[in-house]
């Protein structure tokens, strides 16, 4: 992943995952994302930056932060922008998802911007475009997030400051299947977190090296003691389906963040969530609502963040 993702000079060249990022790398995109905020919700001072660039957003999977923070990203630096619909395009006939990157790389789209539900599908589609082409992981399978890994370290950077080594995170809820949550513990360790703990009932756990140097338990209170943010996942509901949570109900009683549970917290504790939200199941209206949750400042860290990857690759 990392000879895809850098150039033999080190420079990256596709942004495919957190794992591997040098340190150095990292907080440097964090700090161009931080100094791009005031440009990031409107104005046209970046504008020239992707002028004369193509970026296409090639979803195959839904999205709404996403997709439509690249898609105003990109514009804010001036590219041009096509947003490509796997449920309208001819993907419903069949094509193949390189015939269909190829295709649109030969009208000159320079960067594409990929969601796909498979592990492995972006960098599958890196390895076979044209030198020179950019892609962009927005999410594949359950392997790498990494733009949302990025804005959630720049909202515990605005909250926490930039020396991340005493802070105590807790990330809570269906770690296996999530995508997001292994983007962000690539980015705690890399950022020096001084101790991350993930909860959530075993089922929903990875058994595999995923949870390497956290502390791992099932007890949600013991999860938030004093903990500087906690990070609530979403509750993929087919997994009741499979038979990985017994009821919403169950699952909201154990792992349901509430304002009594978030009492456990430090004082000054934020609350992030990638989103979409089930309210009521894991966090409550109260919390995602308070004068705690970072929720909205996460979403709007997603355009900057993403102006400042699009730049780096593209600029
Ligand atoms: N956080 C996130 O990836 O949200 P979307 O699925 O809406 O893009």
């Amino acid at each position: 992943m990392t000879d895809l993702q850098t150039d033999a000079e080190g420079r990256l060249r596709h942004l495919l995952s957190l794992e591997g990022l040098p340190r150095p790398e990292l907080e440097r995109l964090l700090e161009r994302a931080q100094r791009l905020t005031a440009d990031a919700h409107g104005g046209t001072a970046q504008r020239g930056v992707l002028a004369g660039k193509a970026v296409c957003t090639l979803f195959f999977e839904p999205s709404t932060r996403t997709r439509s923070s690249f898609s105003l990203a990109a514009q804010r630096l001036g590219a041009d922008l096509l947003n490509f619909d796997a449920s309208t395009a001819s993907t419903t006939k069949g094509e193949a998802d390189l015939d269909t990157l190829k295709t649109l790389e030969a009208m000159g789209v320079h960067a594409f911007v990929v969601r796909h539900k498979r592990d492995g599908a972006v960098a599958e589609l890196a390895a076979a475009a044209e030198p020179g082409t950019v892609l962009l992981n927005a999410g594949d399978g359950r392997s790498n997030h990494p733009t949302q890994g990025l804005l959630d370290m720049l909202t515990l950077r605005q909250a926490k400051g930039a020396d991340f080594s005493r802070l105590k995170v807790a990330i809570v809820g269906d770690v296996k299947h999530s995508r997001v949550a292994r983007s962000d513990l690539h980015a705690l360790r890399t950022l020096g977190c001084g101790e991350i703990r993930v909860c959530g009932p075993a089922s929903l756990l990875p058994d595999d090296d995923t949870l390497r140097g956290c502390t791992v338990t099932d007890d949600l209170d013991a999860a938030l003691d004093g903990v500087d943010a906690a990070m609530m996942l979403r509750l993929q509901r087919e997994r009741m389906a499979e038979g990985l949570v017994a009821s919403i109900e169950d699952y909201h009683r154990d792992y349901g963040l509430t304002d009594s549970r978030l009492a456990r917290a430090a004082p000054d504790a934020i609350v992030m969530h990638p989103g979409p939200m089930n309210r009521g199941v894991e966090i409550t209206d109260a919390v995602a609502d308070g004068p705690q949750s970072r929720v909205l400042r996460q979403v709007a860290n997603g355009v900057a963040v993403r102006m400042a990857v699009l730049e780096a690759l593209l600029g």
